[in-house]
């Protein structure tokens, strides 16, 4: 017995970075047996392309003159998420810390933003087209992407537990990287601010002290109370 997918079923996962949303977004499309899509790695595929140009990210006009150049192509498979530019795979690069670092100054500007958010609406639609669902996840998909979402979480956690949790991700020296990232995560918090919102009709969940599988059910449980998925 598999879960049946409601034709246009859409979840919006919004979320600040550390609070495990990527993670727990492409559980609940696995779970669900709906496709994924990875918003933020589209700013970071753009960030890195600009990057690699040489292009000043602080010179906005500069950076407004390249940006519909790269072709930036993303899967939908939750279990291979793929990212790639101009035929490249950049699915490691983009999570670099040289564009973790720069990828918010590019995703301010609105010109981007409505370049990438125009995109991400037309995989949402191609994909729900086929009868197939989506989770969606990023900062703005509750509020602006996909403001029709039939389910909406946004996934907080306490500014110590994510940086916790970037640091665990990263190989070096615990201390000192703990004390980076909570500078970082400052820094990138207070620029991702602008760009960031919780729909009014969005559930808030505190996942400080839950577990990744207790985050991943209680969406799933939101998605068949709300008729999204049925049990097939
Ligand atoms: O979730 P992430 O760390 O991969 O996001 C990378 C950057 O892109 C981060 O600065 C926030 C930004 N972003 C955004 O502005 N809107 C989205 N829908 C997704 C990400």
């Amino acid at each position: 017995m598999g879960e049946v997918t409601r034709p246009g079923a859409v979840i919006a996962i919004d979320g600040p970075a550390g609070s495990g949303k990527s993670t727990a977004a492409r559980r609940v499309a696995i779970a669900l047996g709906l496709r994924y899509l990875d918003t933020g790695a589209m700013y970071r595929a753009l960030t890195w392309w600009l990057l690699e140009q040489g292009i000043d990210l602080a010179d906005t006009a500069a950076v407004l003159a390249r940006i519909a150049e790269p072709r930036i192509e993303i899967g939908t498979d939750p279990r291979q998420p793929r990212i790639a530019v101009n035929g490249t795979d950049v699915a490691g690069p983009i999570r670099d810390r040289r564009v973790s670092n720069s990828v918010s100054t590019v995703a301010a500007i609105p010109e981007v933003r409505a370049l990438l958010v125009a995109r991400q609406r037309e995989i949402i639609a191609a994909t729900t087209a086929t009868g197939t669902g989506i989770v969606a996840e990023g900062r703005d998909i509750g509020t602006v992407v996909a403001p029709d979402a039939a389910v909406k979480v946004y996934l907080t956690a306490s500014e110590e537990v994510r940086a916790q949790r970037r640091s665990a991700e990263l190989d070096a020296d615990p201390a000192a990287t703990m004390a980076a990232v909570r500078r970082e995560q400052a820094r990138r918090d207070e620029r991702d601010a602008p760009q960031s919102a919780m729909a009014a009709d969005a559930v808030d969940i505190d996942t400080s002290a839950l577990t990744l599988d207790e985050v991943v059910d209680q969406v799933v449980a939101m998605a068949w109370s709300r008729r999204t998925v049925s049990r097939g």
